[in-house]
């Protein structure tokens, strides 16, 4: 307990899946965390099961494509908690399909939600994270920014593009002295809702597209999905101060798949 006590968290897509897993553990462990994302409902719940459990939340709508919506979402955070210590970088969509096929619209939105909103929260984040002591960014990418695969090869793009923005950003921070650790984490196959949205024409007709249980049995070395409290506690790991001397690297969390 506390291994984050005091300390104010920002997590981005914080309303399912791996968001909503960060947000839960890092409220369990003392920080205040604010839950952003464009599903308001599902943030409001989990708002209300972090209150529910004794710990500290805000619900703010964020759509981390929306530079002004970062800027507010930064006032926020400044005029009500002062200070800003943790940001996960963790909404993101997943559009499969082939390359021949897929638009460039869709190109264009999910490079925009994985890659700009991990550019645009680190820009706003920085300047009040300077003014707040040592902090940690974390940014979700996945297996897939670490190796390719069919059918998901813009997903590929922006996740290893987030891999090494990453590291870049975490280089500057050191060079400059500034206080802010930045790591990426990479998890394999877990079980999220994500599954269900990332075949467009399969979620419009109701379906789920996958499986995680199913493609985890034939792809993970260890034959068993993941859940979102592994992603949370590695995210937690490299929030708290344990992992103080940590930067510019990657956590993979992935069953073995990219060993
Ligand atoms: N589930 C997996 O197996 C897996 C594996 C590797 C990486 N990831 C990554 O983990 C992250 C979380 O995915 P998940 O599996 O929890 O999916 P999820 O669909 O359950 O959650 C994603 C959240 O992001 C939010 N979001 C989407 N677009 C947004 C926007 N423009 N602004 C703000 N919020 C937005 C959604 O509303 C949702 O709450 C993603 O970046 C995903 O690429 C997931």
């Amino acid at each position: 307990m506390g291994r984050v006590t005091g300390k104010i968290a920002v997590v981005t897509g914080g309303s399912s899946g791996l968001g909503r897993g960060c947000s839960l553990r890092l409220a369990q462990e003392g920080a205040k965390v604010i839950v952003a994302d464009i599903q308001d409902d599902l943030g409001g719940e989990v708002v209300q099961e972090i209150k529910d459990a004794g710990g500290q939340a805000r619900y703010v709508r964020l759509d981390v494509t929306d530079e002004l919506a970062w800027q507010s979402l930064m006032d926020i955070v400044k005029e009500e908690f002062g200070a800003l210590h943790i940001l996960v970088n963790n909404a993101g969509i997943a559009i499969a399909g082939s390359i021949v096929d897929m638009t460039l619209e869709d190109w264009q939105q999910q490079q925009a939600i994985n890659l700009d909103g991990v550019f645009l929260g680190i820009k706003y984040s920085i300047p009040l994270m300077r003014e707040s002591g040592a902090a940690s960014i974390i940014n979700m990418s996945s297996v897939a920014g670490l190796k390719g695969a069919a059918n998901l090869a813009a997903y590929n793009a922006t996740k290893g593009g987030v891999r090494l923005f990453t590291k870049g950003v975490a280089l500057e921070c050191a060079n400059n002295r500034w206080p802010i650790r930045v790591n990426s984490v990479h998890p394999g196959i877990i079980e999220t809702p994500i599954w269900t949205k990332i075949n467009p024409d399969a979620f419009e007709a109701g379906e789920n597209a996958i499986d995680p249980q199913v493609l985890a049995q034939v792809a993970v070395p260890t034959g068993e999905v993941g859940f979102p409290a592994d992603i949370a506690n590695g995210v937690l790991f490299l929030a708290s101060d344990e992992a103080r001397y940590i930067t510019g690297t990657e956590l993979v969390i992935d069953g073995g798949i990219s060993a």
